[in-house]
């Protein structure tokens, strides 16, 4: 398999992508009643009329987004089935997608496809969130990423693990020995959320909010569901524009060892626009909890249910690296992304027209057999584990990828060392929506 690219000519030729700043200063134009009004007319009418109608004509890939009762996991085999012979095959929300492990690297590698059409930002998912890096192409996206890159290297995971350590305990400490908790609400969500906030130098912030912005802005990747949403969507953002400006002027003034002091640093040396501060910020934040969230609480729920894979790590905590790994492959805490052929394409022996959408399945992809032995089945001794794909590939890699799983081991091996007899004491909830896959509660008891 490989990839052609064709580059199109003369008046075929999208226009420029609009560099990050002009894009940015367009949507701050618009008052934010127009923006409302844009969003709880146009995006929330048309997204369920499309998705209904696609589901009407009994579309695999609409029934995924229209919250089926069919587990996402057993819909993926059916879509790998039927896409045995028929690659990229297009639904009828006019969209293509994959569950194939090495069309999902191509994709997301290739030069000929970007996080947003060059020429058209309204795509289907994108809407009027501000989500930053993931959407811009390069060479912006290039620009912005460089800035933060640093702060989220391997090198600098040395300095934080102590921090997360503490946290860890902290929380843990707090948790009943006596009786049943959510692990969910007491553990795996406030984790991350304090340790971003920390790593940002945000000070004083009050968990709940923060909690209720992840769902809001985690909830519209989905697609926002409905005009309350997306008044909650527009709150969120603007709250989330009062902390960062106001943090922004109390570290101009007097700067620390944190993200935000090093993005403020950045802006007065000006490799960073000023309007792209609170997006970068917002998705730092949001992306920095409501995956890693998922991640620990889909790795405590397989290891729970795999009782012996659970001794093994309490045997030998050592273990906790493979346990994230092999739970960032069978339980995806992000299940999909979405790209946009820039220029004419072909893959698979399939054409894609410049603007063409394609969905990669991640989740799906983490369980081609082609490439993961007994793929269905949860190991943490998986030698190939991490061939996952679960924190994407390419330009747009998960940039807190080592911050998450040095969380996610720290994590799992607390709970060993701590309460070797753990178990599942109450019903399991997955939380409501598509593109994030976790547990909305969790129950468990020492
Ligand atoms: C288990 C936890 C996590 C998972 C599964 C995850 C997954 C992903 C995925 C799939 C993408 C790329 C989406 C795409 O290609 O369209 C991504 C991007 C990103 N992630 Fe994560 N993520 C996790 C944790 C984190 C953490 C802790 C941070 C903290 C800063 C973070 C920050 C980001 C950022 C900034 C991007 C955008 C990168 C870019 O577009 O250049 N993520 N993540």
């Amino acid at each position: 398999m490989s990839i052609r690219t064709e580059r199109t000519t003369g008046t075929d030729l999208p226009p420029p992508a609009p560099t990050t700043s002009a894009a940015r200063l367009r949507g701050r134009e618009s008052p934010t009643w127009l923006r409302f009004t844009r969003m709880s007319a146009a995006m929330v009418v048309q997204r369920a009329a499309t998705l209904y109608a696609a589901k009407v004509r009994r579309d695999p890939v609409a029934d995924l987004f229209t919250g089926s009762r069919l587990d996402p996991y057993d819909r993926y085999e059916q879509l790998r089935a039927a896409e045995a012979g028929d690659p990229l095959p297009k639904s009828s929300l006019g969209l293509r997608y994959t569950t194939n492990h090495a069309f999902t690297q191509q994709i997301l590698t290739s030069r000929a496809f970007g996080a947003v059409p060059g020429h058209d930002r309204d795509g289907w998912f994108d809407g009027d969130i501000d989500l930053s890096l993931l959407q811009l192409n390069p060479p912006d996206h290039t620009r912005l990423r460089r800035i933060v890159t640093p702060a989220f290297g391997r090198g600098r995971m040395i300095r934080y693990e102590n921090r997360i350590r503490e946290t860890v305990d902290r929380l843990l400490d707090a948790v009943p020995a006596d009786e049943p908790w959510d692990l969910m609400s007491r553990f795996s969500a406030s984790l991350p959320i304090a340790v971003i906030v920390d790593l940002l130098g945000i000070e004083d912030y009050d968990e709940p909010t923060f909690l209720r912005y992840g769902a809001a802005i985690g909830g519209a990747l989905d697609g926002v569901r409905s005009p309350r949403h997306a008044a909650e969507m527009i709150r969120t953002q603007q709250d989330l524009r009062r902390i960062f400006e106001e943090l922004f002027a109390r570290r101009a003034k007097d700067p620390r060892e944190d993200v935000i002091s090093g993005l403020v640093a950045a802006r007065d040396e000006h490799r960073i626009a000023p309007e792209d501060m609170v997006g970068l910020c917002a998705l730092l934040l949001l992306a920095g909890f409501e995956t890693t969230v998922n991640l620990i609480g889909n790795a405590v729920l397989c290891l729970l249910r795999n009782p012996q894979q659970w001794q093994a790590l309490v045997a030998d905590p050592a273990l906790a690296a493979g346990a994230v790994e092999e739970t960032l492959r069978y339980l995806s805490p992000v299940q999909l992304t979405s790209r946009f052929a820039l220029e004419r394409t072909e893959l698979g022996g399939v054409t894609f027209e410049p603007g063409e959408a394609v969905i990669p399945f991640l989740a799906a992809a983490n369980r081609d057999p082609k490439v993961f032995e007994r793929p269905l089945e949860f190991d943490i001794t998986r030698p190939n584990a991490a061939e996952h794909l679960a924190f994407s590939g390419g330009a747009h890699y998960c940039l807190g990828a080592p911050l998450a799983r040095l969380e996610g081991r720290i994590a799992l091996q607390a709970l060993v060392q701590r309460f070797p007899t753990l178990h599942i004491a109450g019903p399991t909830e997955r939380r409501r929506g598509m593109t994030l896959y976790g547990a909305k509660h969790l129950v468990v008891s020492a």
